[in-house]
């Protein structure tokens, strides 16, 4: 399960190593930043956190294409939902409900997480049952309680639109097809990448691009384990884990078990499996309450709470919380669509 870490890491030692090399031949700092990826120094080139880095190589005019359909109403039944509706790319990337609202006014069953910076994480959904995100794309347009749509009643709709038609053209030849439009979200998706947050500045070895309270907070986050499952460049998003490792976090929520609830045992039917969930990334973790696969909890401090207790079976005091959080902050990095919580 920690393939993808040591992988990743591997790749950084490797840079580091070659980064240092070109720092001794031109006696530069040891920061190297470019658009699209910053490298951590050599000393902080081993941490379980490591710098985000975007999907590369990727189609700006499918990006544009695939752009304008997430913001495209003709995608659900009734025409009155997009994908932004629930993913508002403004706010964080999901819509801070505890259950989204779908065609009709129908209410979904499971919290809608972040669309950013999901092109890291080793699957789609919480449960993992999208391989990728061109497999994801055509679950929310399909999900009966979300757009409640299809593609070829999409196509229909979008082939009376001329204009939407000549856009398509030049970038796809002939009629539309799904498996273009399809692509087009995908990519659009794959674009959605937080960069230059504070913490990845700070591990790129800019000092002070984070606060003395944020570096006891990561300290503290790792030393109470949460890097075990929360880590590399996602802060998540890289294993399956169960819901309640050190205590029973359903028996203690006090409502039925819902089929959500069993999380990826409805993909794979392994009774092992039950509970157990794709560790969500935290790097937009600030912005998207409410938290947990079930919504049910509305708070960080509270989140932060429970999984030392049902994750790690131990308490942590009201302050430890305090610098958790401002940690958590600094993980927040820019995208052109995202609006950056005022900093205090
Ligand atoms: C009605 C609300 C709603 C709409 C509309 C919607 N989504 Fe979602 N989205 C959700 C919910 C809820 C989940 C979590 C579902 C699950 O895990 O089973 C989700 C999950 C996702 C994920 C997975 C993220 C992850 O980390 O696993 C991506 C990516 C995504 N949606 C993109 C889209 C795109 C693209 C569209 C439009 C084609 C869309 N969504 C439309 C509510 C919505
Ligand atoms: C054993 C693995 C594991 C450990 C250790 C762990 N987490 Fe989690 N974390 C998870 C899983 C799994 C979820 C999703 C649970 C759910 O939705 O039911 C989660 C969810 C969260 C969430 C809510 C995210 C969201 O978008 O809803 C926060 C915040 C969080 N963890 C912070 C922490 C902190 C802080 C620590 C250390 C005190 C920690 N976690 C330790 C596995 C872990």
């Amino acid at each position: 399960m920690h393939l993808v870490y040591q992988h990743q890491r591997g790749k950084y030692i490797g840079l580091s190593v070659l980064l240092f090399s070109l720092c001794l031949l031109t006696f530069a700092t040891p920061v190297l930043a470019n658009h699209t990826r910053l490298i951590p120094s050599e000393a902080l080139s081993d941490e379980p956190i490591q710098p985000l880095h975007s999907h590369e190589p990727l189609d700006p005019e499918k990006i544009q294409l695939g752009r304008s359909l997430f913001f495209d109403p003709r995608l659900s039944r009734d025409n009155s939902i997009s994908c932004a509706s629930c993913h508002h790319l403004k706010k964080g990337g999901s819509d801070n409900q505890r259950f989204s609202t779908g065609v009709g006014g129908v209410t979904g069953k499971i919290n809608a997480p972040t669309v950013y910076n999901t092109h890291l994480n080793l699957a789609q959904f919480w449960d993992g049952r999208a391989h990728n995100l061109i497999e994801q794309v055509s679950g929310p347009v399909e999900n009966p309680l979300e757009m409640a749509s299809s593609w070829p009643e999409i196509i229909q709709k979008l082939s009376q639109d001329k204009s939407f038609i000549k856009r398509y053209q030049s970038v796809y030849n002939g009629k539309l097809k799904a498996k273009n439009l399809i692509t087009s979200i995908a990519e659009f998706e794959k674009s959605l990448t937080t960069l230059n947050a504070p913490f990845d500045r700070f591990l790129a070895g800019d000092n002070n691009a984070i606060s003395e309270q944020a570096k006891k907070g990561y300290a503290i986050f790792k030393s109470y384990g949460c890097t075990a499952c929360h880590q590399g460049a996602n802060i998540g998003g890289n294993m399956y884990q169960k819901m309640g490792v050190m205590a029973d976090y359903f028996a203690e929520r006090g409502s039925a078990i819902t089929e959500s609830d069993l999380g990826r045992y409805n993909v794979t039917k392994d009774n092992y499996d039950k509970y157990t969930f794709k560790v969500p990334s935290l790097r937009l973790v600030v912005l998207t309450a409410p938290y947990f696969h079930d919504g049910s909890v509305e708070t960080l401090e509270s989140a932060i709470n429970k999984m030392a207790r049902y994750q790690l079976g131990r308490e942590i005091s009201a302050a430890d919380v305090q610098l958790v959080i401002a940690f958590l902050k600094t993980l927040v990095g820019k995208h052109k669509e995202l609006t950056l919580p005022a900093t205090e």
